[in-house]
C-alpha cells in the first residue's frame, strides 16, 4: 500500500475520536474489524467529499460477489455436473453469500437440493457460538443495528488468529438463512486450517488465503468422509484469496509457534454484554 503511494496508519488510532474511545475502553487490544470500520466511518464523513462502503457483511456486497456463484452455477450446467455440498468461509459473509446465491435459490424454490457449510474461526464463532440478536457492526457504534449472529460488537477476537475472519458480526442474508436450518456452520482451529492450506497448496500449487484455507479444510473433511463411506460427492468451495499477503503466517505455521485459540464462554459473555437493548420486532 505505502508502494502505491497510501499512508497506513494502524487501527485503533489516535487520529480519530472513536478510536480514542476505543483504546480509552480497550487499551491492550490489537485492534478487530469492528475498530476499523468505526474509524473509517469516521474518517469518511468528516471529511469533504468522501464516502465509506463497507467491503463486506451488507447485503449489496453479497450481491456483488454473486457474480462467483453465477459463474459457478454456469460451469456446473456446461460440465454436466451438479454440486452436492457448498462451502465458504465467512467472515462477514459475503464470498459465501455471493458463492451460494444461485444455489440457494434453488433449494428454497424447492428446484434442487443442496449442504451449504459455512466455515468459520473456531477464535471468532459468529455462527456456532453467537446470538442472533440485532447489534451494531462495529465497535464504535457509528453503523446502524443489524439482525445478525453476533458475538457482540465489543466481543475482541484473539490477534493470533490470521486473516480476515475476525469479525465479531455476519451477514443479515447468511444468519437469516442459518437461523432456518438451510444452512450448517463449522468452526475450525487455526492450526488445522494451516495443515489443510499446505496439503492444498502441495497438491495444487496456488498458496491459499488463511481465510479461504478455513473453507478447504471443511472440503478436505468431507471429501475424506465420502473416502470412509465409499459415497461420491461433489464439493464445490470458494477460495477467496491468495495467501502471498500473509506469508508471515505460513511462516509462523512452518516453524511451529502458530499457535490456537478458542474463547471461554466468559470470554463471550463479555462481548454478549455490548449488545444493545432489542428493537420492537
Ligand atoms: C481472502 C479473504 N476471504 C474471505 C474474507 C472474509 O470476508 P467475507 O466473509 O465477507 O467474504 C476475507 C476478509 O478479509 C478475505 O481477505
Amino acid at each position: 500500500m505505502i508502494t502505491y503511494g497510501a499512508d497506513v496508519t494502524p487501527s485503533p488510532s489516535d487520529t480519530t475520536e472513536v478510536g480514542r474511545k476505543i483504546l480509552a475502553e480497550f487499551p491492550d487490544t490489537a485492534g478487530s474489524l469492528g475498530c476499523a470500520i468505526s474509524e473509517a466511518v469516521e474518517a469518511a464523513v468528516t471529511r469533504e467529499g468522501y464516502r465509506y462502503v463497507l467491503g463486506s457483511v451488507l447485503n449489496q456486497v453479497l450481491l456483488h460477489q454473486s457474480v462467483i456463484g453465477l459463474e459457478a452455477h454456469k460451469a456446473f450446467e456446461k460440465i454436466g455436473v451438479t454440486p452436492d455440498i457448498i462451502i465458504g468461509c465467512t467472515g462477514g459473509g459475503s464470498n459465501l453469500g455471493g458463492l451460494i446465491a444461485p444455489f440457494m435459490g434453488e433449494k428454497i424454490r424447492g428446484e434442487k437440493d443442496y449442504r451449504f457449510i459455512a466455515a468459520e474461526p473456531a477464535s471468532c464463532p459468529s455462527f456456532t457460538r453467537g446470538k442472533y440478536m440485532y447489534d451494531f457492526c462495529d465497535t464504535g457504534n457509528v453503523c446502524p443495528l443489524a439482525k445478525m449472529y453476533t458475538l457482540g460488537n465489543g466481543f475482541m477476537p484473539s490477534p493470533n488468529h490470521a486473516g480476515g475472519l475476525r469479525f465479531h458480526g455476519m451477514s443479515t442474508i447468511l444468519s437469516e438463512i442459518y437461523d432456518q436450518g438451510l444452512m450448517e456452520a463449522k468452526a475450525y482451529e487455526q492450526t488445522e486450517v494451516f495443515e489443510a492450506a499446505v496439503t492444498f497448496a502441495r497438491a495444487e500449487a496456488i498458496l491459499p488465503a488463511p481465510e479461504s484455507s478455513h473453507a478447504i479444510k471443511a472440503a478436505i473433511d468431507e471429501a475424506m468422509l465420502c473416502k470412509e463411506t465409499g459415497e461420491e460427492k461433489t464439493i464445490l468451495f470458494g477460495l477467496s484469496g491468495t495467501g502471498f499477503f500473509d506469508l508471515k503466517a505460513y511462516e509462523q505455521y512452518n516453524d511451529g509457534t502458530m499457535t490456537d485459540y478458542i474463547p471461554t464462554d466468559e470470554d463471550l459473555e463479555r462481548g454478549f454484554a455490548y449488545i444493545p437493548p432489542q428493537p420492537e420486532e
